[in-house]
């Protein structure tokens, strides 16, 4: 009998290294974000200080080689880094994933040696902030149909960008992006059902003349997480700007995807932690018809399925990352391991804070407890970076061998 890859035994292995980094993150994430969470979930405004530090203690560059500014770790580092600061605060760890993910981790793997040197070095150092663009307001989960476009002028030296396009987290305030866009005129993204190869990923600097932000999205949750439109008015990006080959885009976008999909399953594993680990307790000390509520069948009910599925869940992830480091040597894809994270664990992050909150009764509804913000935080990774349904469909895709 042959083993398929899901069915081999997991080995992962929790060095000291990762013990005494999970310590670090868990002390400071206690210490400082805890304490604000609240204030910054109410006033919606960005977390700059607390974001710098994460940069100092290396955590905005997990992954990122220290040749470029990053910390050089592993993914089950970064892992554990997620779900530590999203257990303090789903907000600082949507930050956290987009900078180290969806930004560094493309440049990472696509650019050239300039490249990595100018364009990771300050974003994974968290002296600047880095977001990524593939939504427009007439696309999400259909990522690869663009109105945006990218031209390149007749002296063949920029391109020239316009076009609108929204849902970018971190955009009000990031200094630099991996964008992605149409390079050429009126070609369909796909032709009888097969890609056409138009999308190239640039790298923009912000900073430049006809790079505007939009409104800032006024979100449900993880609303210290800035969230905004970009316009691009006539914007001139150098060729040298362009990141892998012209039109190999879609690509770049759903290999990064893979990645960050991993990142935000453990955004959601740690948002269900806290929301758990707060039922937890307050089933050991509310008290009710005389006796503490844990006492109760039907609390420990909901204790014993929130509990199972937060480890089924973190099994899983666990998966993603072998599947991740083993793809890193075979070359192969591990996209359906990160979908499967990420559908299972979204989907115990809503479950989970819904039963904590049910726990709390009319205090759970409160906004002076923290598990309504666990709530409204956790209905967002069912959304972003694929939707529940879209994983659904990776997964069933590679499983039925249908493109
Ligand atoms: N890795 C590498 N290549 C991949 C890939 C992957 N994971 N998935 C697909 N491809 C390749 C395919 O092999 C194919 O290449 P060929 O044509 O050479 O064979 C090509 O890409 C096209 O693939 P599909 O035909 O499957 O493409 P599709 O148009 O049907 O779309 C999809 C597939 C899975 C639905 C994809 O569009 C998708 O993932 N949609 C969701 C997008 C998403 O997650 N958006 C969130 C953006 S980020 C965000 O949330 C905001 C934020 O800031 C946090």
């Amino acid at each position: 009998m042959v083993l398929t890859e899901q069915a081999r035994p997991l080995s992962l292995e929790m060095t000291e290294e990762h013990e005494m980094l999970v310590s670090a993150v868990r002390d400071f994430a206690q210490r400082e974000i805890v304490p604000i969470a609240a204030e910054y979930d109410e006033s919606g405004a960005f977390p700059l200080e607390t974001v710098r530090k994460m940069g100092e203690m290396g955590l905005m560059g997990i992954e990122m080689p220290e040749a470029y500014g990053g910390a050089g770790m592993d993914t089950l580092a970064h892992v554990l880094t997620m779900i530590e600061i999203a257990k303090a605060d789903a907000s600082h760890s949507t930050i956290l994933s987009v900078n180290n993910s969806l930004y560094c981790y493309g440049i990472l793997k696509f650019g050239t040696e300039a490249q990595k040197r100018e364009w990771i070095t300050p974003v994974a150092s968290g002296e600047q902030i880095g977001a990524y663009s593939l939504t427009e307001p007439m696309s999400g989960s259909d990522a690869g149909n663009m109105a945006s476009r990218a031209v390149l002028n007749d002296a063949g030296t920029h391109y020239i960008i316009n076009g609108r396009k929204s849902w970018v987290t971190s955009a009000p305030v990031a200094d630099r992006i991996v964008l992605f866009t149409m390079t050429a005129e009126d070609a369909p993204h796909r032709s009888g059902g097969k890609q056409k190869g138009k999308i190239t990923a640039f790298l923009i600097d912000t900073r430049r003349p006809g790079f505007i932000r939009g409104k800032n999205e006024p979100k449900l949750g993880i609303r210290a997480s800035a969230t905004s439109e970009i316009i691009f008015d006539n914007y001139e990006c150098p060729v040298e700007q362009v990141l892998g080959q012209v039109g190999g885009g879609f690509k770049i976008a759903m290999t990064v995807l893979d990645a960050g999909r991993i990142g935000i399953a453990a955004q959601a594993l740690g948002i269900a932690e806290a929301a758990y680990e707060a039922g937890l307790e307050y089933a050991r000390q509310r008290e009710a018809f005389g006796a503490p509520i844990g006492s109760f069948q039907m609390i420990q009910q909901k204790i014993a399925d929130m509990k199972t599925r937060i480890e089924a869940s973190r099994a899983l992830l666990y998966q993603a990352v072998i599947a991740k480091g083993r793809a890193l040597a075979s070359g192969k894809r591990y996209t359906t391991e990160a979908s499967m994270a990420k559908l299972f664990c979204s989907e115990t992050a809503a479950f989970v804070t819904d039963e904590a909150l049910q726990i709390h009764g009319g205090m759970g509804y409160s906004k002076e407890m923290p598990v309504e913000r666990y709530y409204r935080d956790a209905r967002i990774t069912r959304i972003y970076e694929g939707t529940s349904e879209i994983q659904r469909m990776v997964i069933a895709r590679n499983e039925l061998g249908l493109r």
